[in-house]
């Protein structure tokens, strides 16, 4: 029994030995959390500290779902199977910054959990955030072994759902932003991007023009969403929006982040990929 702790401890192996790479993952999941506990206890965080630190918090959430979408298909880019290692715990810590942002909500209304309730019930952003997280925690607590045997195929099923889950989160990221969204369309724009590699035929994955062509589309892609969300939700004309992204006048737009950070990630991962290749034997030539 103690032995079967061991092994399930999240810095070990399956053979229940240290790994370096779970025990860095680990330390990365902790280090926004215990950022924001730092400054809150040094009083670095305003006049409204519990604010702040939940508006940090969900911040970090919707990164986290991000990074733990991306595990997948870096690990397949990367040929790097071992990669997949780290998934379970990237999306568990999104799905408990998502609890600890909402609980932080709750402190923040005086612990009023019928006015929350209310709140949840009367405001789209709150009811599609709630749905989110619910759908997080089922996430999150069909993640382990014993959830994966009893579920079987439905599992697969189940954790698909981390991709609507992914646009609800992005939705209530969107909204509570209202025009100010420049980080919400960034997001956006690198979650199309992983949709788009996904959606590629499996034999295109391993080419090199892929990463160039996918990172012009994800661009483009951004900058219609950005067009789409000030044409719906906002009364700032969307055209002028579009093309402040013909110039660099206005400092980088998020369809020009969502180019270059893409453009550069497709170029780690080539060169990843390159590097992690077997080298090819090269026999001597018979005299
Ligand atoms: C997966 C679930 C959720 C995610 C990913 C998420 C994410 C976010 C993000 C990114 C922000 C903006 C942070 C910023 O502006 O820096 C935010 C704000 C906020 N969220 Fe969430 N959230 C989630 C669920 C919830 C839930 C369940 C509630 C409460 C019922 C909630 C209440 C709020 C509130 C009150 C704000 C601040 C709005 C304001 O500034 O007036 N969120 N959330």
């Amino acid at each position: 029994m103690a032995a079967q702790r061991r092994r399930k401890a999240p810095w070990r192996d399956r053979r229940g030995q240290f790994s370096w790479f779970k025990t860095a993952t680990l330390v990365g999941c902790a280090a926004p959390a215990s950022v924001v506990a730092f400054w809150l206890v040094t009083h670095q965080l305003g006049g409204r500290p519990v604010k702040a630190t939940l508006l940090w918090l969900g911040l970090w959430t919707v990164r986290f779902i991000l990074l733990a979408l991306a595990i997948t298909p870096f690990s397949q880019a990367l040929a790097w199977p071992g990669l997949t290692v780290i998934r379970r715990m990237v999306g568990v810590t999104a799905a408990v910054y998502a609890l600890a942002h909402l609980t932080l909500y709750v402190i923040d209304e005086n612990l009023r959990l019928g006015f929350v309730a209310g709140e949840i019930l009367r405001r789209f952003y709150l009811t599609i955030g709630f749905v989110a997280l619910l759908g997080l925690a089922a996430l999150a607590v069909t993640s382990f072994d014993a959830a994966v045997r009893r579920l079987g195929r439905g599992w697969t099923r189940l954790h698909r759902l981390a991709y609507p889950i992914a646009v609800l989160a992005l939705l209530h990221f969107f909204i509570q932003s209202k025009a100010a969204v420049g980080e919400p369309t960034v997001m956006a724009g690198l979650f199309l991007w992983l949709m788009a590699w996904r959606a590629l035929p499996v034999g295109w994955r391993g080419r090199l023009w892929v990463w160039p062509a996918l990172a012009l589309a994800s661009g483009l892609g951004t900058a219609a969403i950005e067009f789409a969300w000030y044409a719906i939700a906002t009364g700032i004309d969307p055209w002028r929006v579009l093309a402040a992204n013909e110039t660099l006048r206005f400092g980088l737009r998020p369809a020009h982040w969502v180019t270059l950070v893409t453009l550069g990630l497709g170029f780690a991962l080539a060169v990843g990929r390159a590097a992690r290749a077997p080298m090819p034997v090269i026999r001597p030539r018979r005299a």
